[in-house]
């Protein structure tokens, strides 16, 4: 048995596979491109590594996604690979819309043809899991209650927006061909890895180097927060036991406004790693919003519990100690990552 893995070198996808070769000896084929987003470097300790095979290409490549199904005739493809930071979609869509849309859109084709290929059993068993994320229900009010799958789609960035037409293809490929799929629908992810143009790994950054924490508008949105080997546990468990054509959402239970994110990441800066100069707080820098800024999104993770019997394993609490001490612990890593293209959106984005 054999999983397809796509954008197997990005954040949340070079944990997952970390996570899965440490529970299990199934083998990853890991499909990436590389992009800006896509660090090998993530993967170092497979090196040498039989269970674990990375091929640099496209999602929206069908020959070669046709020939990597036909060569290694995986049981299931988990497919992270995406477009994923919102600031970059508003200055450039066209990528999320191609990686996004068409690439998802390649996947489920060249997987159609595959799995209609296969034996009866295997037909029934193999999966399609589409990683998503909860943007695509839009924005909720101070009182609403939280995304419920049975939410309506209303996202509002290009990169909500693509990911959105992402879940309706996977849908639709269930609902017309029958292909077995599950989508999940996760909050925002943190934690090792994570490329330092997200709020977290950024400010941790920048308070290290000095430099000031731009905090977007009055700091006071919401995001429901979960540590990334609950994200990738929380796959695990629908992989396993998901119903083909669900959907399940999954989430932290952690709603925090990102001025006490920020806060918080400074606090725990100052307690293990203190300046010479103050406080990290000093550094809270308020810049022009982002727009069309989404003010709240908060996860209902009662149904992958109900049903999967999934609860994630960390409190924000221990999880963002266990980020900032990875962060403290990896100065190498985030310096390789800094020198490359890394610096030039920095500028883009904030002058
Ligand atoms: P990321 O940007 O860190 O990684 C994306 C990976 O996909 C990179 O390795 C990149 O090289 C690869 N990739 C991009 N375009 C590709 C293409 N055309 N062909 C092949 N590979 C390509 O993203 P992430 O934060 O790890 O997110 C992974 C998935 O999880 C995405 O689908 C995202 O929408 C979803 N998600 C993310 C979060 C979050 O908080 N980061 C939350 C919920 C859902
Ligand atoms: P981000 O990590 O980009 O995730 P998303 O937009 O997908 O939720 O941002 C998280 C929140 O932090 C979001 O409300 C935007 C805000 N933010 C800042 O205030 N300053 C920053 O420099 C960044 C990158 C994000």
């Amino acid at each position: 048995m054999t999983i397809l893995v796509t954008g197997g070198a990005g954040f949340i996808g070079s944990n997952f596979v970390l996570d899965w070769l440490r529970q299990s000896d199934e083998p990853v084929i890991n499909l990436d491109a590389l992009t800006y987003a896509g660090n090998l470097e993530n993967l170092a300790s497979l090196q040498g590594d039989a269970r674990h095979t990375f091929v640099k290409g496209d999602i929206c490549d069908r020959a070669l996604v046709d020939r990597l199904l036909a060569e290694y005739r995986p049981r299931a493809l988990v497919h992270f690979a995406a477009e994923s930071h919102v600031d970059r979609s508003i200055h450039g869509p066209g990528a999320f819309m191609k990686t996004n849309v068409e690439g998802t859109f390649t996947l489920l084709e060249a997987t159609r043809a595959y799995w209609s290929g296969l034996a009866d059993d295997a037909r029934a068993a193999f999966r399609f899991h589409h990683v998503s994320t909860d943007e695509v229900y839009g924005s909720l009010k101070p009182t609403d209650p939280p995304f419920a799958e049975t939410n309506a789609y209303e996202p509002n960035s290009p990169y909500s927006a693509s990911k959105a037409a992402s879940d309706h293809l996977v849908r639709a490929w269930h609902h017309t061909y029958g292909l077995p799929v599950v989508t999940t629908n996760c909050s925002n992810n943190y934690g090792p890895y994570h490329f330092p143009e997200k709020l977290i790994p950024l400010m941790i950054v920048n308070a290290l180097a000095g430099k000031p924490l731009p905090v977007y508008g009055d700091g006071q949105q919401i995001r429901d927060w979960l540590y990334v080997t609950d994200h990738c546990s929380g796959i695990r468990a629908v992989l396993a036991g998901g119903t083909p054509g669900e959907t399940y959402n999954i989430g932290g239970w952690n709603e925090k406004a990102n001025i006490d994110i920020v806060k918080t990441v400074c606090a725990l800066l100052d307690e293990l790693k203190p300046s010479a100069e103050g406080p990290y707080a000093r550094l809270i820098t308020y810049v022009k919003d982002r727009p069309g800024h989404d003010r709240r999104y908060a996860i209902d993770a009662r149904k992958i519990e109900r049903e999967l019997g999934w609860r994630p394993a960390e409190t924000f609490e221990t999880g963002i100690r266990k980020t900032v001490q990875w962060y403290l612990d990896h100065p190498d890593w985030v310096a390789r990552v800094q020198s490359g293209a890394y610096r030039e959106w920095l500028d883009k984005q904030y002058g």
